[in-house]
Order: C-alpha cells, then sequence, then structure tokens
C-alpha cells in the first residue's frame, strides 16, 4: 500500500517542474512521478550524459514530456539558461524541486577548506541560486510558483561526520521558512522535505561505503523497522508541488519512520531490555516508593 500511487491521474497536469539532481536516485524518482501525473519535467544536473539515458527511459515509462539539461547548479548563468530553456520547450515553470546535493562522511579536522566550501556551495548556495533565479523570475511576470527543499533530518538536529552538510541543509531550512513569509504575498510558497534513510547508490557509495551499508544497518534506527519507499517520498513531493497543498506554505514535512526521534528520546535505548530484564526492574522501581 505505501509503495503504491497516491494522487489522482491530473494531479499536475499543466505544470512545468525543474527538478535538480533530477537524473538519479530519489529526484529521478519523483520526477517519474511528476510525469505520470501528468507534468512537464526538466531534469537537471552536471552529467547531461546521465541525465540523457535518465530522460528517454522515463519518457518510455510514463509517455510524459521530459527534458534534460546540463546545469550546475553553482553556476548562475547555467541556471539562467534552464529557465529560459523551459520557458520556450513548455511555455512557463510553475515549481522548482531544489534536490541536488553532494555529501560525503569525514571526520571534521580531516576537511580541507575546499572540501566544506564545496558542499557549502553545491547543497546552500546551489539551492539559493536556483530559488534567486525562479522567485525572481515569477515576481517580475505575477505568477505564482511552488518551491520545494530536499532538507535532512539532521537539518534540525545537527549530526557529527556531515558537518559541511548539516550546515548547509540547516541554512536551507532557514531559506524555506524565511522565504515562505517574505514571497507569500507573491503567491510562491516554499516548503521543504526531510528525508529519512531512502537508500540510493549516490548516497550510500558516500555515506555508506563497503561494509558500512551492512554494519550501520538503517532498519535498526528506524522504529517502523524499514527504509522508506521512493514511491512514499515521491507521493508527498508530488502533494507538495500540487495545488492540493495550496495552503501549506514554510513547513518542513519529515518522512523518516521516527528515525530521528529514536535517536533524540533520552530513554529509548530501553528498547533493548527483555521482559524478563523488566520484571527485576519492576520490583526495583516499585520498591524505590519508600525511599
Ligand atoms: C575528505 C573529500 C572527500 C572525502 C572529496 N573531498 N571527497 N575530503 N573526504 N571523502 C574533498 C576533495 O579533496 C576536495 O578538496 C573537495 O572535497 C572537492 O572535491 P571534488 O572531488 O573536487 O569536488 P566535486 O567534483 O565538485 O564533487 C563533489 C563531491 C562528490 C560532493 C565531493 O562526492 C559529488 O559529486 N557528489 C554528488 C552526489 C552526492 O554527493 N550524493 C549524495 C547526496 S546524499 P581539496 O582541498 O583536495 O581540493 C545526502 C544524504 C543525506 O545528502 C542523508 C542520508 C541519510
Ligand atoms: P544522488 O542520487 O547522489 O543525488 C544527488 C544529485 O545531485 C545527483 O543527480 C547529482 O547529479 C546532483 N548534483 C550533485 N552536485 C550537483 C551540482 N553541483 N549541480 C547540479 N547537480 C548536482 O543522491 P540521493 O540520495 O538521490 O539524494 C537526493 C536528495 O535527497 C539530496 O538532496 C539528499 O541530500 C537528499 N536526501 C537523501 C537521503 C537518502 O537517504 N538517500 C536522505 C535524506 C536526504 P550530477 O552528479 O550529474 O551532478
Amino acid at each position: 500500500m505505501y509503495n503504491e500511487p497516491m494522487l489522482r491521474d491530473d494531479a499536475l497536469s499543466g505544470k512545468t517542474i525543474v527538478v535538480t539532481g533530477g537524473g538519479t536516485g530519489l529526484g529521478r524518482a519523483m520526477s517519474t512521478y511528476f510525469l505520470k501525473l501528468g507534468a512537464n519535467v526538466v531534469i537537471t544536473s552536471r552529467k547531461l550524459d546521465v541525465l540523457t539515458k535518465a530522460a528517454s527511459e522515463m519518457q518510455s515509462e510514463t509517455a510524459g514530456n521530459v527534458l534534460p539539461l546540463q546545469c550546475d547548479v553553482r553556476n548562475p548563468d547555467e541556471i539562467e539558461t534552464v529557465l529560459k530553456s523551459s520557458i520556450e520547450a513548455f511555455g512557463g515553470v510553475h515549481g522548482l524541486l531544489n534536490n541536488a546535493a553532494g555529501n560525503f562522511i569525514s571526520p571534521t579536522e580531516r576537511l580541507s577548506a575546499n572540501a566544506f566550501s564545496t558542499i557549502i556551495d553545491i547543497v546552500l548556495k546551489g539551492t539559493a541560486n536556483c530559488t534567486m533565479a525562479f522567485g525572481k523570475h515569477w515576481i517580475k511576470e505575477k505568477q505564482a510558483g511552488t518551491i520545494l527543499n530536499i532538507v535532512t533530518t539532521y537539518a534540525f538536529t545537527g549530526s557529527g561526520y556531515v558537518v559541511p552538510s548539516a550546515c548547509a541543509k540547516g541554512g536551507v531550512l532557514a531559506m524555506t521558512r524565511s522565504l515562505a513569509v517574505e514571497w507569500g504575498k507573491y503567491g510562491i510558497r516554499t516548503n521543504a522535505i526531510a528525508p529519512g534513510p531512502f537508500p540510493t547508490k549516490g548516497a550510500w557509495d558516500r555515506l555508506l561505503p563497503g561494509d558500512m551499508a551492512r554494519k550501520f544497518d538503517f532498519r535498526n534506527r528506524v522504529p517502523l523497522r524499514r527504509v522508506g519507499e521512493y514511491q512514499e517520498l515521491a507521493n508527498l513531493a508530488a502533494f507538495m508541488l500540487s495545488d492540493f497543498s495550496g495552503y501549506i506554505n514554510g513547513e518542513v514535512i519529515t518522512i523518516d519512520g521516527g528515525e530521528w526521534l529514536q535517536g533524540a528520546g533520552q530513554f529509548n535505548g530501553l528498547e533493548a531490555i527483555t521482559p524478563e530484564m523488566w520484571d527485576m526492574l519492576e520490583q526495583m522501581t516499585r520498591s524505590a516508593k519508600g525511599s
């Protein structure tokens, strides 16, 4: 049930959505569902060969209109070209999904200044570059628009070993909430999704290389004892970009099976205690009544 399409078939019909990092992983999965829902989709990233192959497969699968365009989110000129080409191809743009990201695990003291900047440049400044280009266009043309940013749960908790990414995603979350207010008057909605673990090659190769994926099994970290299904995320993203979510603005929606809360609750580690141990502990805690 949770991996079935949720929205009705025409939910995004007539809309053009630009998805950064749309040729791989979660960006591709979300883009494919947008196509199934009738949207025109522009997928962008640095590698045109990857995008072109993905676009042709997505087109065959959905019979939708998908346009692959090379664009490094660090380059404002390339973003302007994406905007212009999307409008030329489809007559306008209605949604921007800031999904492109760069990340890797490392103790922070091992990072060079350039390593830190590289992640900030892609994730925070790249999102800002795209957001400002699209926002300025919508404001100038007096058009409504919807921005959806993919963050992570450590955007609000922080996390060691991915500190540049945590700083960048935290900044994107601040941008989401700030622009929701500032640009609301223009009919521009700005929201975010914070996914928990959804295994992709891009993320797993960089965050759980080699044997780590087995040793650091994410399923154990999630109260629901499973990782996310791409369709679950695609359902949420499609809803957030559709007019059905028209009154949601400035929200970050977590989709992680309860993962971050499991890590946060002080006593959640008691999950490891067996019923026999609970019998003993109950006696001990009851006998503390008079102390
Ligand atoms: C330490 C590293 C490093 C590593 C790169 N660097 N990898 N430092 N440990 N593992 C350093 C380099 O030495 C260099 O610094 C600087 O970072 C830039 O590296 P480049 O390779 O030149 O950068 P670039 O070609 O722009 O590639 C960016 C990248 C790469 C981020 C390093 O991994 C990439 O292209 N990633 C895109 C896809 C991606 O990351 N997907 C995962 C998203 S997952 P010096 O000083 O030597 O010049 C995600 C999930 C979150 O965000 C939550 C999951 C649960
Ligand atoms: P992914 O497949 O590696 O996706 C990252 C995408 O970003 C790639 O398509 C990559 O394409 C593109 N990209 C990287 N640098 C870019 C740049 N400078 N300019 C333009 N595009 C660039 O990994 P993913 O797991 O699907 O991640 C997608 C999003 O979900 C990211 O925002 C990530 O932080 C978020 N997320 C993922 C998880 C998870 O469990 N997978 C959890 C939480 C959040 P090119 O290499 O061709 O440029």
